[in-house]
């Protein structure tokens, strides 16, 4: 049987990056990594010149323009990014007949204020920033014009490679906050799921061996403020700071977040491929591999 090709778009990102690991020597791929400097996926006749130069089985854009606090003022680039251009590749995966994977994001929920237990994927999305829009508007793409596609929205993303777009991680935005500031504030009243990404792209491995196609949760078990979060960062690598636990009120940003945005891997777990474990594992094993601890 002959290999597939899969294209992996935003190759050297967070997620990008641990998908090559997570697939090179895996039978049956040959896998196609796109960096930026590869593939424009904004400029059509850029994405398809590159595309056609591959004739790719799956093509998985992790690439997004990640920034949510600069989406709020850079709104146009936002919705090409995260919109518009998975509406180009979902064209033209569907004339191509390949599979399109499209990572998506927990911030396409936040309208629920009240909200206190995880959404599951038929949960109705309403999103409160415009990164969140984007993304949202980007899943309509794909799901409206792709017949052979996974949507896999995921939450609050740490990984070796750090992302580009947002300078690093949390995780490493903390340790270098926690050499220059003898206090660091930190918000208590927004609840995620920190998410590894090597965890997520073995996760991607084995949904797309299915052809079970559709829209997935797929975050790391168990929730946590970013408070918490933070917490648990500092205790784990033995780093001496004040740390103070605040309100969003009291944290100037210029996008709204949702005060709680866990998922539920329902389907997953439905299909028997659940594979997700509790992020302070994830975090564990980051922090050993970055040689934090
Ligand atoms: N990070 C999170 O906490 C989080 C949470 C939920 C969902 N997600 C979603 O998960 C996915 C992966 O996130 P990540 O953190 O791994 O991202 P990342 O590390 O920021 O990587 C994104 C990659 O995409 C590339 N890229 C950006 N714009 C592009 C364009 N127009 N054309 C081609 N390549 C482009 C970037 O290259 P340059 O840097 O060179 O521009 C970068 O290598 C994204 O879809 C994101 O929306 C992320």
């Amino acid at each position: 049987m002959k290999n597939k090709k899969i294209a992996i778009i935003g190759a050297n990102g967070q997620l990008g990056s641990d998908l090559q690991k997570a697939l090179s020597d895996k039978l049956p791929y040959n896998i196609y990594p796109l960096t930026h400097a590869d593939i424009e996926i904004t400029k059509q006749d850029n994405m398809v010149e590159v595309l056609d130069n591959i004739q790719p089985d799956v093509v998985i854009n992790t690439a997004a323009y990640n920034n949510v606090d600069e989406s709020e003022s850079n709104p146009q680039k936002a919705l090409l990014v995260n919109s518009i251009a998975n509406k180009y590749l979902a064209e033209y995966c569907k004339k191509k007949n390949s599979i399109l994977v499209y990572i998506s994001s927990d911030y396409v929920f936040g309208f629920d204020e009240k909200r206190n237990i995880p959404y599951i994927e038929s949960d109705y999305p309403g999103p409160i920033n415009t990164y969140g829009i984007s993304k949202l508007a980007g899943e309509y793409f794909v799901l409206s014009i792709c017949k052979k596609y996974f949507v896999i929205r995921t939450s609050g993303l740490f990984g070796i490679a750090g992302s580009s777009g947002k300078g690093g991680n949390f995780i490493t935005t903390m340790l270098q906050l926690a050499k220059v500031k003898k206090e660091i504030s930190v918000v208590n009243d927004q609840i995620i799921s920190p998410t590894y990404t090597r965890d997520l792209a073995k996760q991607i491995h084995y949904l797309i061996r299915t052809s079970a196609f559709g829209l997935y949760h797929a975050t790391s078990e168990g929730q946590c403020s970013w408070y918490e979060f933070a917490k648990t960062i500092f205790r784990l690598t033995k780093t001496a700071v004040l740390i103070r636990s605040i309100p969003s009120s009291l944290y100037q940003s210029a996008a709204k977040r949702p005060s709680y945005s866990v998922l539920e891997n329902h389907k997953l777990k439905k299909l028997g491929i659940h594979n997700m474990r509790n992020w302070k594992e994830g975090l564990y094993d980051y922090l050993q591999e970055k040689g934090y601890i």
